[in-house]
């Protein structure tokens, strides 16, 4: 009795060693990262997709080999040895954080512990002889949104040299520095949310609709109720206040409620709670829903012709919005023009594909208010919204900032905050909620399908001479901040020319389809392909270059720009680009490559008439922290890879003429610095003009302990587009400008080389400025060649539904680029700041389809392009 008692305890575990220590874990666990996270609490393996072993960020060494340890069954690690970069030895250790810290080949950081220990298997096996193009290719098991892969590749090859390194934070704007919590964020000990635990912690999982579009007749709970470990399921009925939010407008329901309808495949029908992450995913498939099914609307040309059936529930138009302007008479103009050009443009939707999927830890107080940690872009609109929900006041909800492991504009929209914070509201215990991947794709706000006609016309000397532009975008079922990319498409529709007649409608229809909202580029891209594609076409008809036509265009400060803005003289970055690739253009062209050019701008800050308003806290602190800081920087952006912590930290160290290892960088909402989401290439522009201003208070008022010093900046100069009261309205108070080069070899048909020249206005750090330039070319890459996320028409569910299918380049795919950084000065903007996050990709798309174009002599005009061209590119 007593054996087989025994040998069934030991049936119930796996032992094996992990960092050298024997362990034994539960055999329940449906893979080893599981055991490690969960019950082991090793949190340097990340999971950014488990089970489907295919981001990488979970790699561990089993007896030396590196292992995605989502896809091992426990059974196959018995006996065996696991390391984790918790178990690699401390001088190792710091010579991994050293190199990627000074290389700055880290963002986000969510990838970086998977891709040191697949580098250190490699280094391992063959120490300085490693190959950089090895490496590429030992890292095709790993994604990395955010860096392009040349950092990691450059830190790789550093470490396995025996590079030494002492990377310091800079303490200056303009000092190519560390990044703020480099050395922890590579070696995986600073934690994301999923990374947290807190003691008597529950789990969450959510329960997604069946249908784009159906009536919830019924939800039955109870089989999920009687499930393991199960504690409560929530739906809408438990929703004390409002079911809507939303950013802009309050259409968005946190649950489906019986009576209600859902919109599209990321509709929330229920909340599972359960002891355990496996229990509450597996008792969330067990919510049994009746839906009487209605035929999705997934056309979004029908949706807008035809309000009779409306698509979104609460909602009375399946037109979210039209944003129009003109100026002068553009059939005149194009009658009288030399060459005219007309086409039609269709880009497709995206995916962000940020490696950490969204995660909430909601933990109440005795006092009935309650915590939330939250990844998200915009803090204070996840409070509010929380708030409304909850039927609370705003100063009962606190919302903490968790930097991000990459969001892009992915994180704008709440995703499982609310639902989080509802289920630990009633159940007075904390709660966290991280959805699976196939869940967050689902779920988030995508780059919009754009479809663009245009209509453009030049002089004999190619000088513009009208356009016209017709575009519809897919907004999906809620609003998001839909309309502003559409009004963004619009007024980016001309580029960063001078056009003297222009006409431009376009409209956001909502649908059944995925939702679609902000993402790097915000409309500019789509626009900007139509429009350097016309541009493309017109040099080819008066017989001029791609770099010509573009200088005899280019818009300088004065000029009027498209929706009738005067620009100043920072516009002057858009020729100063142009000027500066011309070498690499000519010299590629002597060579007798197939290349293309490429040249955008994209706004900085909302404009549009928007107050806007950031504000900084400093505060000096009697008592220094465990890590010897004892100056407090609060701002209030989000801190999702791009560095915007780092410039604050640069900034108030300069300003302070402190050493900037002394300031913490924190951003909640214990101070009321809300306005607003990171969003718009912003960030860097307005948390350096606040926090600049914070310190000049703090300075004036002698830098007293432990009182807040607070400073502002504030952009409240902007007109809306298309606003009658002003007819030269000032849409944008500063933009991001960028040329950049396509060169393709004619024999292989292969992109050589991608050169990016980007004005920035002042770079506040330009290794990571370099490094943010990298990552958006190989986005854009990916935009222009390979990547998208469709849609079943029928369903309205997106068909992609893995990170493999979503055609991201993996890194031994990713041609060398070359970077270069020019310098403008914005006028107005702190230190001259335009930003760099939101133009990254802007002009790569058009600057590969022109040199496609060279190669075959066929126009593409679809996205993504095929590199080989075929009927339908014709
Ligand atoms: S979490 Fe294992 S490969 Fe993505
Ligand atoms: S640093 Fe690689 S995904 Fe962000």
């Amino acid at each position: 009795m007593t054996e087989t008692l025994a040998s069934h305890v030991v049936a119930q575990t796996v032992a094996f060693t992990v960092n050298g220590t024997p362990v034994s874990v539960r055999r329940d666990h449906p893979h080893l990262l599981s055991a490690l996270r969960d019950e082991l609490d090793i949190t340097s393996p990340k999971d950014g997709c488990s089970p489907s072993g295919q981001c990488g960020c979970c790699t561990v060494l089993i007896d030396g080999k590196a292992i995605v340890s989502c896809q091992q069954p426990l059974t196959k690690v018995e006996g065996k040895s696991v390391l984790t970069l918790e178990g690699v030895d401390d001088d190792e250790r710091d010579r991994f954080a050293n190199a990627f810290a000074a290389c700055g080949g880290l963002q986000c950081g969510f990838c970086i512990p998977g891709i040191v220990m697949r580098a250190k298997a490699q280094i391992d096996k063959k120490g300085a002889a490693l190959k950089r193009e090895d490496m590429a290719r030992h890292l095709g098991a790993h994604l990395c949104r955010c860096t392009g892969y040349v950092k990691v590749l450059d830190a790789i090859e550093a470490v396995a040299c025996g590079k030494s390194f002492a990377p310091e934070l800079s303490g200056e704007v303009g000092g190519a520095g560390a990044k703020y919590e480099a050395n922890e964020l590579t070696l995986g000990d600073r934690g994301y949310i999923d990374d947290m635990r807190v003691p008597g912690m529950l789990h969450a999982a959510l329960h997604l609709t069946d249908h784009a579009r159906a009536d919830v007749v019924a939800i039955d709970t109870s089989p999920a109720l009687a499930a393991p470990g199960v504690q409560a399921v929530f739906t809408a009925a438990d929703i004390p206040g409002e079911l809507m939010v939303g950013i802009l407008y309050k259409d968005w329901p946190v649950m489906i409620p019986i009576g209600g309808r859902t919109s599209y495949a990321g509709d929330v029908i229920a909340i599972v709670v359960a002891e355990t992450r496996e229990q509450a995913r597996a008792a969330a498939t067990l919510v049994d829903v009746t839906y009487d099914v209605q035929t999705p609307i997934t056309d979004p040309a029908a949706a807008v012709a035809d309000d009779a059936e409306i698509a979104v529930w609460g909602t009375k138009s399946n037109v979210l919005s039209v944003s129009e302007y003109a100026r002068g008479n553009v059939d005149d103009a194009l009658a009288a023009s030399a060459f005219t050009v007309h086409e039609t443009f269709t880009t497709q939707r995206i995916e962000h594909a940020f490696l950490e999927p969204e995660s909430t830890l909601a933990v109440p107080a005795a006092d009935g208010s309650l915590q939330v940690y939250s990844g998200g872009q915009g803090v204070w609109d996840d409070r509010n919204d929380i708030a409304r929900m909850l039927n609370l006041d705003n100063s009962q909800v606190t919302v903490t900032l968790v930097s991000n492991g990459g969001a892009f504009g992915g994180k704008e929209d709440m995703c499982n905050q609310a639902h989080t914070a509802l289920a630990a509201w009633w159940m007075k215990r904390p709660v966290k909620c991280t959805i699976s991947r196939e869940e967050s794709l689902r779920m988030h706000a995508k780059r919009h399908p754009i479809t663009l006609e245009y209509w453009a016309g030049c002089d004999g000397d190619g000088k513009l001479t009208a356009l016209r532009v017709r575009a519809l975008g897919d907004s999906g079922a809620y609003a998001s901040v839909g309309m502003k990319v559409l009004e963004r498409a619009a007024g980016h529709a001309s580029g960063p020319y001078h056009v003297p007649t222009i006409d431009v409608r376009a409209v956001a229809a909502r649908t059944n389809n995925p939702i679609c909202g902000a993402f790097r580029g915000f409309g500019a891209n789509q626009a900007q392909f139509g429009m350097e594609g016309v541009l493309d076409r017109l040099a080819e008809l008066v017989g001029i270059s791609g770099w010509e036509i573009r200088k005899r265009n280019v818009i300088h400060p004065g000029q009027l720009w498209g929706p009738g803005q005067a620009m100043d003289d920072g516009c002057a970055g858009a020729e100063a680009c142009l000027d500066a690739i011309k070498p690499m253009y000519d010299s590629a062209r002597a060579d007798g490559k197939a290349i293309g050019l490429g040249l955008g701008l994209k706004n900085s800050g909302l404009g549009n008439g928007f107050r806007e308003v950031s504000r900084a806290v400093v505060r000096f602190l009697a008592e220094a922290d465990a890590d010897g800081r004892d100056i407090e920087v609060r701002h209030g952006w989000t801190e999702m890879g791009q560095g915007v912590h780092t410039v604050a930290l640069q900034v108030a160290a300069q300003e302070l003429r402190v050493d900037p290892n002394r300031i913490k960088v924190i951003v909640d909402t214990t101070r009321e610095l809300g306005f607003g989401q990171t969003t718009g290439s912003r960030g860097t522009l307005m948390a350096a003009g606040s926090v600049q201003q914070a310190c000049a208070v703090a300075l004036a008022a002698g830098c007293a302990t432990e009182i807040d010093y607070e400073g502002e900046h504030l952009v409240d100069w902007t007109h809306k587009i298309g606003d009658p009261e002003h007819p030269s309205p000032t849409i944008h108070a500063a933009f991001g400008y960028a040329a950049q080069l396509a060169i393709i070899d004619r024999e292989s048909g292969a992109i050589e080389k991608m050169v990016a020249v980007h004005d920035v206005g002042k770079a506040v750090n330009p290794l990571l400025c370099e490094g943010q330039i990298e990552g958006s070319l190989h986005m854009g890459l990916g935009y222009a060649l390979s990547e998208q996320f469709p849609h079943d028409p029928d369903t309205g569910f997106p068909t992609n539904t893995t990170l493999r299918s979503l055609g991201i380049i993996r890194p031994k795919d990713v041609p060398p680029m070359e970077v270069h950084i020019v310098e403008v000065p914005q006028p107005r903007s702190p230190y001259g700041i335009k930003g760099v996050g939101e133009i990254g990709l802007v002009p790569t798309a058009p600057a590969i389809a022109a040199a496609l174009h060279e190669l075959d002599g066929v126009w593409r005009h679809t996205l993504p392009m095929r590199p080989k061209a075929t009927d339908s590119d014709d």
